[in-house]
């Protein structure tokens, strides 16, 4: 079984429901600013001008609701994009948005409103691996040692040729996720992670090679970081919006 782009019909989903206490702001963090837009400009805007992308779910919670209504008529979609409302735990948010999702759609990618700077190719790449896979996910190699602990004590390395830190965007065959989303909502199974349920259910999974900049923005210290990579990308991922 070969995909090609042109055949396939894409939803993205876009689970942006978190509170981001983390991030320690009065304001839901994916409406934070950097550099005067809100983050879920940026990560909206990646998608936007991907013509394999048939539609976009984006899942929030009702507090930001009309601002995000307004900041996608805002961005004038060529796709129709559904602003749905999200659920407790991202992993609900998740289900709501594929619910929501068209009926037609054969790829279903999941990606955090989070993360604006995935890199270019891991779209096209969780495609091609969807030939072989049932699903994908964006990752890198872990770079730090990493060890198992219980309370202070290290109880083990783990060997860290076999590790790598998953990102999203994680891309599936929907008919697949449909049915692991399902059954892990019905069992109450949650994961921390997309694939996690996939793997739960014994489906074969990859890893699509991704930028060390996909960082989730999760903590002060990540918004500078984002300033600065906002700066570095602006005239390249964002310049056709
Ligand atoms: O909380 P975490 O860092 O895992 O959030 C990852 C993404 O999931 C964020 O974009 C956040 O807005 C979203 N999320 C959600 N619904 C929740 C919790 C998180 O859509 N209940």
């Amino acid at each position: 079984m070969l995909f090609h782009a042109k055949h396939e019909k894409i939803s993205v989903i876009i689970p942006a429901a978190g509170l981001g206490t983390r991030i320690k702001a009065s304001i839901p963090k994916p409406l934070l600013l950097i550099n005067n837009k809100p983050i879920l400009w940026y990560t909206l805007g990646r998608f936007l001008t991907n013509p394999s992308v048939a539609e976009i779910v984006l899942v929030v919670s009702p507090d930001i609701q009309e601002e995000s209504e307004k900041l996608v008529a805002s961005l004038r979609p060529i796709m129709p994009i559904k602003i749905i409302e999200g659920g407790k735990k991202r992993q609900d948010s998740v289900w709501n948005g594929i619910q929501a999702a068209d009926n037609s759609a054969t790829i279903l990618v999941i990606h955090d409103a989070v993360r604006p700077f995935f890199a270019p190719t891991v779209i096209d790449d969780g495609i091609q691996l969807l030939n072989t896979y049932h699903g994908a996910t964006a990752g890198v190699p872990v770079v730090h040692t990493i060890k198992r602990i219980e309370g202070k004590t290290i109880m083990e390395t783990i060997p860290r040729e076999s590790l790598v830190q998953i990102h999203t965007p994680q891309l599936f065959h929907a008919s697949i996720l449909r049915k692991v989303y399902q059954q892990a909502q019905s069992e109450n199974f949650y994961g921390t992670d997309d694939c996690m349920l996939a793997e739960h259910y014994g489906y074969k999974l990859a890893v699509i090679p991704d930028t060390y900049e996909n960082i989730k923005i999760t903590l002060p210290f990540d918004l500078q970081i984002a300033k600065m990579l906002v700066k570095k990308y602006e005239s390249t991922y964002w310049s056709r919006i």
